[in-house]
């Protein structure tokens, strides 16, 4: 850690931000849960748009884009991180919590309460192949594997239209059919989205699969878990009535704004482009 990021944080005290960040614009998924639960919080967002996807990228390479973009937010005087992306987490959560001494809150795809709750013990996983190969993924659904087949698919187009800005149409129909077609031949009755950027088409994904299949992410789980260590440690703001939520891309500010303001439920500003 650097002297500088080390500073800001014996400076920082319950009245300072919370930052957040992504590979891209998947981790406004989680940033919408955020700002519900914590409703006097101040809010950084990092949109790492320009290096998107992180899914096919070494570990090495997510840590050490992760590092640049912890760093970042340390330096705005964050208080706590929220790493609003599996794949991110995969690769780097425990690198970040060794560098860093701010809390640091990753998320896992939410593969434990999709096993607790299916009937036919067919579940089906989308997310990042990065996420997959991960340690956090493997030992959760090694618990689970003598009761629950998981059925793993790779949505990497999603994270490529969502980066667009393509929502909806034919093309994302046709999409969403071929990973989610597999998935319904083995009888799943949960599937679980396991990458921040596809909650963005969950209702398609909800029409697509049928009434007898269950969606779920972790963006409510990763929420609450933020307040849970904001309240326990008494860092938790109370008191904001004009909060501030300023967001940041490493890529187009204009595209991460107008996907922020039509999809967040109340207004954001967008600070400009990074280059870390
Ligand atoms: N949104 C990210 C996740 O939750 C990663 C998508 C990507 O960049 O491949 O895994």
């Amino acid at each position: 850690m650097s002297a500088y990021g080390n500073a800001f944080y014996f400076t920082m005290n319950e009245n300072s931000p919370i930052g957040v960040f992504d590979s891209g614009i998947g981790g406004l998924t989680v940033l919408r849960e955020l700002l519900a639960e914590l409703p006097d919080e101040d809010f950084i967002y990092f949109a790492d748009s320009k290096n998107a996807p992180y899914g096919p990228r070494t570990v090495e390479d997510v840590t050490a884009l992760s590092s640049k973009i912890v760093q970042f937010l340390v330096d705005k005087g964050c208080k706590i991180v929220v790493i609003a992306c599996n794949t991110a987490t995969a690769a780097a959560v425990y690198s970040m919590r060794k560098e860093f001494k701010v809390p640091i809150v990753g998320l896992e795809p939410a593969v434990k309460p999709a096993c607790l709750k299916t009937r036919t013990r067919h579940v089906g996983v989308l997310a990042t192949e990065g996420t997959f190969r991960g340690a956090h993924f493997k030992n959760t659904s090694d618990k689970y594997r003598k009761y629950v087949s998981l059925h793993l698919e790779i949505a990497k187009e999603l994270v490529e239209l969502a980066e667009r800005g393509v929502f909806s149409g034919d093309d994302v129909d046709a999409v969403i059919q071929k990973y989610i077609d597999p998935l319904k031949q083995c009888n799943v009755d949960h599937i679980v989205l396991g990458c921040t950027h596809y909650p963005f088409f969950r209702p398609v994904i909800e029409r697509i699969a049928g009434d007898g299949v269950k969606i779920i992410d972790s963006s409510e789980a990763i929420a609450r878990r933020t307040k849970d260590i904001l309240m326990t440690t008494n860092m938790m703001r109370t008191e904001n009535p004009n909060r501030t939520v300023r967001l940041y891309s490493s890529d187009s500010p204009e595209k991460l704004s107008l996907i922020a303001n039509a999809y967040l439920d109340e207004k954001v500003t967008v600070e400009g482009n990074v280059n870390l």
